[in-house]
């Protein structure tokens, strides 16, 4: 088994080293900006020496992660191409969405073997928890044996791997943008609209809870276009002209809701929910501003 660093054990850092500590892969060093930091990381994850100096890390591993935010990706590659190690035999992979393994040229040309390893899962916070990798996809793209090694790994999390050519990394990360941050929005912006609604006390996150979570079960029972409920899935032009009354109060949603409820309209279509006369109406109700 070899040796793992991480570079930046920030939320995907953490996560993935805990996860790796408890199915026997040895930790040996994990860096962060800061050395509390560091330190809190270490503490989750359980082993491996806390530091704010990357190359001591990068020395120490023979998988090697870069886990910093993406923009740091291409500095922290040049930084650690310019520090005189046998990068020969060293795996380096990096946990971006958006860019391909080719930004890690720097260490490549030294003479590791590169790949991009995105776990396709959200991490909100530092934690130890094996669980959120099982079952899910790791984005996975690159050559040689980085592109070996990061199947391995997957396999040994539970997770399962798509193997991503490198020209459709934006197109794929936009992708889960929406899935996940921007369902997210959607969320706040109907958590903002039921505090003008009393709920009794109940905070609004709870009262939407079920309905969420049902919303996407039935994606994953049915599909996307069976799953549709609503006045879309309806054609209930009453109800979605008091939807535009209601957001008079709320000019700065008008526009998202429209636009989604146009998209959702034309889901309807596709699955022949409802009439087409009735759709365009609908969609001219929504495009008249
Ligand atoms: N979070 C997610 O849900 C998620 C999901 C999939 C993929 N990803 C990808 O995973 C990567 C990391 O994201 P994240 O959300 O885990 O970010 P994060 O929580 O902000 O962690 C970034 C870490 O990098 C460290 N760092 C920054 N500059 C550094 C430097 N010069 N040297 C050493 N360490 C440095 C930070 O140190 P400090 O703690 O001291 O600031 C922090 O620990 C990104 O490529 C992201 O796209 C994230």
């Amino acid at each position: 088994m070899r040796d793992i660093s991480i570079i930046g054990a920030g939320k995907v850092g953490t996560c993935l080293a805990a996860a790796l500590a408890q199915k026997k892969f040895k930790i040996k060093a994990i860096s962060c900006r800061s050395l509390s930091s560091a330190k809190e990381s270490r503490k989750i994850i359980g082993q491996g020496k806390a530091s704010t100096n990357n190359r001591q890390v990068a020395e120490e591993g023979q998988i090697v992660f870069i886990c910093v935010p993406d923009d740091k990706i291409k500095k922290i590659t040049k930084e650690l191409s310019g520090y005189n190690l046998d990068w020969s035999g060293k795996v380096v992979l990096h946990c971006s969405g958006l860019h391909p393994a080719a930004i890690l040229k720097e260490v490549k040309d030294k003479g590791a073997s590169t790949a991009s390893f995105h776990p396709l899962q959200s991490f909100p916070q530092k934690m130890a928890d094996i669980h959120q990798f099982e079952g899910i996809y790791f984005g996975l793209e690159g050559a040689g044996e980085a592109l070996s090694v990061g199947e391995e790994i997957a396999a040994r999390l539970g997770a399962r791997v798509i193997l991503l050519r490198a020209q459709d990394k934006p197109a794929y990360h936009t992708a889960c943008s929406f899935a996940s941050n921007l369902l997210l929005s959607l969320l706040d912006i109907a958590e903002s609209l039921l505090a003008k609604v009393d709920l009794q006390q109940q905070p609004p996150h709870s009262v939407l809870f079920p309905l969420v979570q049902k919303t996407i079960q039935n994606v994953k029972n049915l599909n996307t276009g069976q799953a549709l409920t609503g006045p879309a899935a309806r054609g209930d032009v009453s109800t979605i002209r008091k939807h535009l009354e209601v957001l008079a109060d709320f000019p700065q949603y008008q526009n998202i809701y429209r636009q989604l409820t146009v998209h959702a309209l034309q889901i309807a279509a596709w699955e022949k929910k409802i009439p087409r006369q009735k759709i365009k109406a609908l969609i001219s109700l929504l495009e008249d501003k």
